[in-house]
Parts: C-alpha cells; structure tokens; sequence
C-alpha cells in the first residue's frame, strides 16, 4: 500500500455555485443549498493560467480538416458475438467500456468470459475489489475458463492499481464505485470519488492505450450510481438488463463513440455462462397469445433489430377507491395517459378497475410506437376477448386518439412476415411505404383507436 500524504490535496467544492471550502459542510454558505459540497482535487496547474493573463502562449495550433491523419481502429474480437455487435463490431483498443446493471445480473460473469477470450490476444488484468481473487477462480472454473494471460488482482487502491498494470492490454474494474484514489479522504463509492477514479483511468487508457471495461453499479431508479460526469468521460456505456428469474439478459448500448448507441444485445444465461442469442423471435412471445385476453404483440425496433415483443394487461375489480395502476417495461406516465384515451375517446370503463401491464422478458419498451399495441391490450382485457395469436399492431396514439404514423414501418411489417404473422394494424400514414408486402400479409390501416378496437373485435361486455 502507498502511504497517505500529508499535504492537503482536496478540498470541498458546492456543485451549484463552486465555493470551496477545506472542510466538508452540510450547507453551502454561499448559495445556501444542502448536500451540494462534494470532494475535488486541488489542481495545482489550474492555479497558473492567471499569471499568463494577456500574453497569449500558443500551445496547440488550428490545423485544416484534409491534413489530420487518423488511424484506423483496431478492432478486437471479445468472443461473444452479440457483445461485439453492442461496441459497434468489436472492442476498440485504449477504450473506456462502463457496464453498469443491477445487482446479480450477471455483469462480472460477462466480463469474466471476455477477459478469458481476450487473453488469447494479450496480458488481460482482472482487478476484483468485490471479491476475492479464490471466488473470481470459483467462477472460472464453474465457467470452464483458464489462462496464463489472465491475472486476478484483489486491490481497492487505484494508485497500487496502476502499479501492477505493467503490460497488460486490457484491465477489467470490478467495480469503479469500490475503488479509491489516495488524493481523496472521502469513502470509495462517493461522488468524488468515482469522478476522480474514472478519470484517472482515463487517463491511463489514453496515455497507455490500455482497454478499460469498468463495472459500475445502478440505483435504484435504475441509473448508473455515481456522477453523470461518469458517462460523459466513457468512450461507451453499456447497461445489461434482466430480470433474475429470467434467463435472457439485454445489453444496451447507451453512449457509443465507436459506434451505434441503439444496438441491443440478447444473451441467455445458462450454468456455463453468457451465452449469445441470435435467433430471438420467439423470446418475448408467450404461448398463453390468442388464447387469453389481454394480450398484444407489437415489433418493436432496437438498433439495427426489430423484435416482436407481446405486452400482457390484467385488470381486477378494484377493491379500495383509487384504482391502481402498475407497469413493468412500459413507462407508467404513458400508461396513464393511454387509458385515459381509451376511456375517453372509446368509452371504455377503467376507473373501477386496478391495472396490470407487463412487457414480457423483462425488454423495456419505450418507443412511442408501442402506444397501439398497449391500447389493444388494455381493450382485449377490458372486453375480454383474445386478439387473434397472428396479428400484430403498432402504431403512436395522440391524445385524441389519432393514430400517427412511426419510423422504420417496413422493417417492423419485415419482422411479422418473418415471424409468422398474418396481419398487421398500422398507422393509416405508414401504409404506403408498405404496400410492396401486401401479397404476404394483410395491411389494416387505422386513424383512431376506435378504429383498432372494431378491426379487432374489442367491443366492451
Ligand atoms: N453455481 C451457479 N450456477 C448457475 N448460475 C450461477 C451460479 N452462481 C451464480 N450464478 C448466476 O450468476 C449470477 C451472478 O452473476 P454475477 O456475479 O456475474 O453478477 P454481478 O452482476 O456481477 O453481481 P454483483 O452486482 O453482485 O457483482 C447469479 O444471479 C446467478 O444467476
Ligand atoms: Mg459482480
């Protein structure tokens, strides 16, 4: 371990309006806002530009775009196909990747694998401050992987870090919000901490060109615990998401400098590890569709893919006087409004009922084009009539009622065909760029939800 200094290397600085003070303070006395005083380090060379005030010191010179020269990435394979998909085709060298996701997800297992492939190609540094070096091995061997290119570290300290980097190429931290850098005296996991750690790596990765994957842990709300200085540092930022019960797992691109930041990737987990899963059509489609009410399947487009996913409303009488509305994948807001538009616009009765809605395989779906496929759903419960197993619907629904058109209509109309589908109800606008499918599956152009509900069936008991 390298000894603390003594000479007083940071000092407390309020987020809103920069006072600093040498000690830590509950209130900020020159704004007045609490909570705001977070630790930084005293840069000693940001002292200096004011004696240089006037004279200007040319350092860097403005040069024409045509003469930069750029070097071509160099692409490496992590062994895991879908994970090269989500970087953009492969891992970039001397890149700072941030994985972040719930707890127990499956981060560690993902990167463990990567590092056990990528030391094929070069000194690969495990540095674990969560575990011990015999678990990270426990896991290893459950996995089947072993290497000699392949170093565990169990270290916290980011300076004794560094020091053991020596050659390796690429370094994994598992996780940043458990390391500490020695020029700060505030607890590892801190917001100046974690600003302070991820900045020093990035530091190392450029200087050295060292790939960083650095773990990072979510809060409860789901984003990355920690600054959002955090994700503006990182070359890209992946999150994994899941639910545990289930054993398909989501890795979502993002930030991506290096590439698209809407790719997705699917993965399965099994007893022997992460594995890619290429053929999805069936992985968030329930054999319950066409049989019970309630349920709607909508193609939903992520990066360069386009999955059928099936959302699945329940409704029960209510048994106090505000009814409850719960959503898991699907925004809660949307949902509210989306019912307040059946019940308006549809006369649909909602306010006696609690409502339920699910999408299914833990996916979260937030584009706008899945408004048509919740209406339905909500509609098909309501009435309690299944919609038919090979339709499916997509479409953005206005307050009105009104059904827009969405983007990428022909490759979500692609995907039905693909997968077995013999109708699609779609924005009335989007009907045209989609006509050439016509001879392998039925088009129902709809304006209002209204529209939907009566081209389905879904007249209310
Ligand atoms: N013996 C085992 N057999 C099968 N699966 C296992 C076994 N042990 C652990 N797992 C799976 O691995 C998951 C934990 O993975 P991992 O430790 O990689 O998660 P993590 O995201 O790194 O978690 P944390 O946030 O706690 O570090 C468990 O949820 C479980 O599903
Ligand atoms: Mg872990």
């Amino acid at each position: 371990m390298a000894t603390k200094s003594k000479a007083p290397t940071s000092q407390f600085v309020c987020s809103t309006c920069g006072y600093a003070a040498p000690k830590w303070l509950g209130k900020c006395p020159d704004c007045g806002n609490f909570n705001t005083m977070q630790e930084e380090l005293i840069r000693v060379e940001q002292a200096a530009p004011s004696a240089r005030v006037g004279v200007s010191v040319m350092k860097t010179r403005a040069m024409p775009l045509s003469k930069i020269g750029y070097e071509k990435f160099d692409r490496v394979k992590s062994g895991i196909a879908e994970f090269d998909t989500v970087l953009g085709g492969g891992i970039v060298r001397g890149s700072l990747v941030l994985l972040g996701g719930d707890p127990g997800i499956g981060k560690s297992t993902l990167l463990t694998q990567v590092s056990a492939h990528l030391a094929g190609v070069g000194k690969v540094l495990y540095v674990s401050a969560e575990e011990s070096c015999s678990q990270v091995k426990m896991r290893c061997e459950r996995l089947g992987l072993d290497s000699d290119n392949l170093y565990l570290l169990n270290e916290t300290c980011l300076e004794d870090i560094e020091a053991s980097l020596d050659d390796a190429e690429f370094v994994v931290i598992d996780s940043v919000q458990a390391i500490y850098t020695e020029a700060l005296s505030s607890a590892a996991g801190s917001v100046g901490q974690v600003r302070e750690c991820a900045a020093k790596l990035m530091r190392i990765a450029k200087s050295k060109n060292v790939t960083f994957f650095i773990i990072g842990h979510v809060t409860k709300e789901g984003a990355l615990a920690g600054p959002k200085v955090l994700e503006h540092i990182m070359d890209t930022v992946l999150y994994f998401e899941g639910q545990q019960e289930d054993n398909y797992r989501l890795l979502r691109a993002v930030k991506n400098r290096f590439g698209s930041a809407q790719e997705v990737g699917v993965f399965e987990m099994t007893d022997a590890g992460i594995k890619s899963v290429r053929d999805y059509s069936n992985l968030f489609l329930s054999e319950t569709r066409g049989v019970a009410a309630g349920s709607a399947v909508t193609p939903s487009e992520s990066g360069n893919r386009c999955m059928n996913v099936e959302i699945q409303t329940l409704i029960s009488k209510t048994p106090f006087g505000a009814p409850r509305r719960m959503s898991l994948g699907v925004d809660y807001n949307k949902l509210v409004v989306l019912i307040a538009v059946l019940e308006k616009r549809c006369g649909l009765p909602f306010w006696s009922s609690d409502v339920y809605i699910n999408a299914m395989g833990g996916i979260k779906l937030s584009e706008p084009s899945v408004d048509l496929a919740i209406c339905a759903a909500l509609a098909s419960a309501v009435s309690d009539v299944p919609i038919d197993k090979y339709t499916a619907v997509f479409g953005e629904v206005g307050l009105t009622g009104e059904i827009r058109p969405v983007t990428y209509a022909e490759k979500r109309v692609n995907e039905c065909i693909k997968t077995g589908f013999k109708r699609v109800i779609l924005p009335a606008k989007n009907v045209k760029s989609c006509e050439k499918f016509k001879d392998k599956i039925e088009l129902i152009p709809v304006q209002y939800v209204g529209q939907m509900i009566k081209a389905l069936n879904l007249n209310a008991k």
